[in-house]
This record gives C-alpha cells, structure tokens and sequence, in this order.
C-alpha cells in the first residue's frame, strides 16, 4: 500500500524551496511531500497530521532525517509555530492509506463500519446517519455533496434506519445507489457525493480549511509561501475566495483608500491568478489526481487579518451535528 502524492513537482516549485529554511507541511499522510521538500534543499520540515497512522508511519523519517525533520500529531487548524516559517503547503483531503484500509470506513470499495473518522475519536459518520434528521440529512448532502438527489437519498436513509441502524460502508451505499434509481449508466457511484459529504461534516474539513489558512496566515515570513492542493470545489472556492481577498486590496492601503485600516493591507501577493491542474499524463497515471487544484501565493509585510469565519454551508446538519459531538 502506498500513496502516490499528487501535484508533486507543482507543490514543489510554488514553495520556492531553499536551503537554510523552515517549512511546514500541514499534512505529512504518507509524506511524499515531506520527503521531497528534504530532498529538494537543505531546509528544515515541521509537518502535522491529525492522524495517529499517519504519525506511526512518519517515525522512519524522523530517525533518517536526522533533526531536519519533525512530525506532530495536530490538527492544522490548531497550527501555532515557534518561529516564522518559509512556505506552509496543505495537500487537503484523505490519504490513500485512509482509503485503501477497509476498516477505517472512507469508501465503498469494501465493507467495513461506516466509520470516517481522521482522528479516530469522536462521533462517526455512523451516527451522522442514524442520529441527523431528515432534514439535516438532506441539508448535508446538498451543501457538502452537492448532490441533487439529497432528498430522495435522505428520505431513503430515514426509512432504512427505522428499521435497523445503518453500519456498514456497502449496505449504506447500495441503500443510496437504489434510492436514487440505481446507477443509470453514470461514470461515478451513486454514493460517492453523500460519502465526500458525510467526511467533510464528520471531519470538519471546511472548517479546518479556514481555520488553517489563517493559521498559514500568522505563521508565514515576508515573502513566505502559501501552497494548497485541494481536490473538490468547496474547498478549492475558499481557498481562492482567502487569497483574492487577502491579495485583492493591493495598493488600496495608501493611494486608493488612505482611511483602509492598516490591518486591512494586503496579506499576499498572488502572482499566478489561475489554479494549476494536474497534467494529462498525472491523471492517467494517478486517477485521485483528477479533480486536484493548486493554488499558490507569497505572504507580504502586512500584518495577518482576522481569522476566516467558516462558511456555514449545511446550517441544519452542523447544528444537529455539534450535539452530537
Ligand atoms: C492527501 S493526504 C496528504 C498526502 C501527502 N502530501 C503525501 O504526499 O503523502 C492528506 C492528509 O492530511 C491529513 N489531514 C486532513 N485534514 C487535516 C487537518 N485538519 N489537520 C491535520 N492533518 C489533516 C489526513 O489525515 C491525510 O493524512
């Protein structure tokens, strides 16, 4: 089992590597990112990862790196730094290792219990199923999956339930592929957006998102980069949404707007507007590539602005969900 980095060169080259710097990778997963950061120059690595597998697999590279390196078990959202950093890069989203291992519940592709959880604590995406209304459900997979048939899968969830708690990663998504008429010669599974909707609830993955770019934020030197892969649009839409604002004041500070409060001052330069996207090659290669997107910027002198306020997408479901939890 291995986990094939996507964006690998890209990531790489937007960081502006160098020796003698500090840089952070908020998201080790199998490392690929952590090791050729070391390989690329003679700098120094932090990386995070919420985890614990991820942590055991890193220790290796711990002994190897010999000082260059350290690895934490952390939420990048939670990221606070000694010292001023070089580049922060985030390669969002689950590793391959998360997937492939049936038991941890991120996929379809076996039975397992309906698990997801990143940390493996807390509340599961079992009991997101079996404990959300049917309005939050529906709610859920609309926001977060983008799913047009979220009523008719949340509707099929609520009756299925009634009858016997719902557990297991196939018969969850058999249940969704026949609530909404079965596969009707689509290309992906019926299942696979109430699967990315229950992760991100599950994991609080757009709030960590916001809560780690200002975290980037604060932690970036002058002329730091910011580097982030992510891999579905409501991530990659915040990540750009963070930046073109962030970025978009340019000038404003003095000439345009001299009443603009200084905090108000652009925080990044974003030299390259567009996302980059994986080659043809990469995709054919490596199909988790498909839907990957960067998005890279250099932090300015300016101090960082207040902390993004998560978007609240799914307002019903993360109510019933903060009970839960
Ligand atoms: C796509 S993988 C990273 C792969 C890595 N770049 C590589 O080359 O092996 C994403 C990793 O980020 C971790 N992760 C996701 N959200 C996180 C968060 N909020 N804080 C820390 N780690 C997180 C996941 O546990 C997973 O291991």
């Amino acid at each position: 089992m291995s986990h094939a980095p996507v964006l690998l060169a890209e990531a790489m080259d937007s960081l502006a590597l160098r020796d003698g710097g500090v840089f952070v990778d908020a998201t080790f997963g199998g490392g690929g990112y952590s090791r050729e950061m070391l390989a690329r120059a003679d700098c120094r690595v932090i990386a995070f990862d919420r985890d614990p597998d991820a942590i055991a697999r890193g220790a290796e590279l711990t002994q190897s790196a010999k000082g260059k390196f350290t690895l934490h078990q952390g939420r990048f959202g939670d990221l606070s730094l000694d010292e001023p950093v070089d580049g922060v890069v985030f390669d969002l989203g689950v590793s391959s290792f998360q997937l492939d291992e049936a038991e941890r519940g991120f996929s379809f592709q076996a039975d397992a219990d309906l698990d997801m959880r990143m940390e493996k604590e807390g509340p599961s995406a079992a009991d997101a199923v079996n404990g959300l209304s049917e309005v939050a459900l529906a709610d859920l997979i609309y926001r977060y999956g983008e799913d047009d048939e979220s009523r008719r899968i949340a509707r099929a969830i609520v009756q299925a339930r009634a009858a016997a708690p719902i557990t297991r990663t196939l018969a969850f998504a058999k249940l969704v592929e026949d609530s909404v008429g079965g596969r009707r010669g689509a290309r992906t599974h019926p299942a696979t957006k109430t699967f990315q909707a229950l992760r991100l609830l599950v994991n609080d993955e757009l709030g960590e998102l916001a809560r780690g770019l200002s975290a980037a934020e604060r932690a970036l030197k002058p002329g730091g980069r910011l580097v982030v892969v992510s891999f579905h649009s409501l991530e990659d839409r915040m990540v750009k949404l963070f930046l073109t604002a962030r970025a978009d004041a340019q000038g404003r500070g003095s000439r345009y707007a001299p009443d603009l409060p200084p905090e108000r001052a652009p925080s990044f330069a974003l030299e390259r507007k567009r996302a980059t996207a994986p080659s043809d090659e990469e995709t054919a290669r490596n199909p988790r590539a498909r839907s990957a997107s960067l998005r890279w910027a250099v932090r300015t002198e300016a101090p960082a602005w207040d902390e993004l306020e998560p978007p609240s997408l799914a307002p019903k479901a993360e109510a019933e969900w903060a009970k839960l939890s």
